[in-house]
């Protein structure tokens, strides 16, 4: 165990003195989790083999999973790779800061681990003002995953950084709670045709607008034939304390059904479902009218019940479009099975 450091900043009073503490941290070679607009990351120098090593020790995470680079601006961006495509121009100019990680053609810079031996690098340029004004103070590419023990929930507010990781790492920079609430879009813009690896916070829809076609990696439709090319989406993922269950409809019925079987049974739904329901344990997760919300909520959702509190877990489902598809992908993720 070590001393972590913790500090508060918040968006309108950067703390001057928590911001260039951490920067020096991270210059040391020391592991810092970092609120950005997705969820907390947990950041190491990414050309310090050492630094970078830590994250994975910390998180318990496989060193066959590569990481994303987070950098402060385009220029940085350039710096680690080959090549920046035409593609890739127009979508950094749509959505960048925010969460879009463009997989390019890694110049070799970064140090081996973070990239696990591929040759294409993920990088992104985050929006959140906490994170982005770290990075522009360490003045050096991040390698940073979400900030919680592999497998769990990724972490949306400090708290859930401090539960995961105090005692594990440096320091912890509590920037209050994310926004978006899911990762980022991971985009493979390797290929003519970019590829969406993981969907995130930029939807397909969006990314069609700008750029016309997008491909989504065949390993996401939940074909298991097709090995996923993100390599973090083959492992378990986003697991909460008790086995999940995703319900397509009746979901007072199936509660009542476990109940009656002698099991103890928490709830996550909407606020319209919810509003229906005759149920001790509920957690409400958004609401049905703007999706968006329920990203938001999802993860301290998947947190909240623990295993003391319940023997299992139900949760409401939802459509796959936009932002829909990636809190599908995620809750099937994490879900034991469907009812
Ligand atoms: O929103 C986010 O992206 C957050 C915040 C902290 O920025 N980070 C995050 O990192 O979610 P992580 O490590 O939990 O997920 C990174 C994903 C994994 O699925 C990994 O396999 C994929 O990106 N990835 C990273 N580099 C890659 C590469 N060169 N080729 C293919 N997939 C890559
Ligand atoms: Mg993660």
């Amino acid at each position: 165990m070590m001393e972590t450091k913790h500090w508060t900043v918040s968006e309108q009073s950067l703390n001057k003195q928590a911001m260039s503490e951490a920067a020096v941290l991270l210059k040391q070679g020391e592991a810092v989790a970092f609120p950005t607009e997705t969820v907390y990351g947990l950041g190491a120098d990414a050309t310090n083999e050492k630094a970078v090593r830590k994250i994975f020790e910390a998180k318990g995470r496989p060193s066959d999973n590569p990481l994303i680079v987070h950098v402060a601006n385009t220029n940085q961006l350039e710096d680690l790779v080959e090549e920046v495509p035409d593609v890739a121009h127009k979508l950094l100019e749509a959505f960048s800061p925010g969460p879009l990680t463009l997989i390019l053609k890694s110049k070799g810079t970064v140090a081996p681990n973070v990239s696990a031996g591929l040759d294409s690098i993920g990088i992104r340029i985050p929006s959140h003002p906490v994170g982005l004004r770290l990075l522009e103070e360490a003045a050096i590419p991040i390698a940073a995953p979400s900030a919680n023990i592999s497998g769990r929930p990724s972490p949306t507010r400090a708290e859930h950084v401090v539960h995961d990781l105090d005692g594990r790492i440096a320091g912890i920079m509590d920037g209050g709670p994310t926004g978006i609430g899911l990762e980022s879009t991971v985009l493979d813009c390797t290929e003519a045709v970019p590829v969406i690896l993981r969907p995130g916070g930029v939807t397909a829809e969006a990314i069609q607008r700008v750029i016309g076609t997008v491909m989504i990696d065949p390993g996401l439709a939940g074909e298991q034939k097709e090995k996923p090319k993100a390599p973090g989406m083959k492992y378990t993922h986003y697991a909460p304390e008790a086995p999940l269950y995703l319900v397509k409809e009746n979901m007072q019925q199936q509660a009542d059904k476990l109940a009656e079987a002698g099991e103890k049974v928490g709830i996550i739904a909407t606020e319209e479902l919810a509003a229906t329901l005759d149920s001790e344990r509920i957690q409400i997760c958004g609401t049905r009218k703007n999706l968006a919300t329920v990203a938001e909520h999802l993860y301290d959702a998947l947190r909240h019940f623990k295993k003391s509190d319940v023997s299992v877990i139900l949760c409401e489902s939802f459509s796959k479009q936009d932002v829909g598809a990636a809190i599908m992908n995620r809750l099937e993720k994490a879900a034991t099975g469907v009812m």
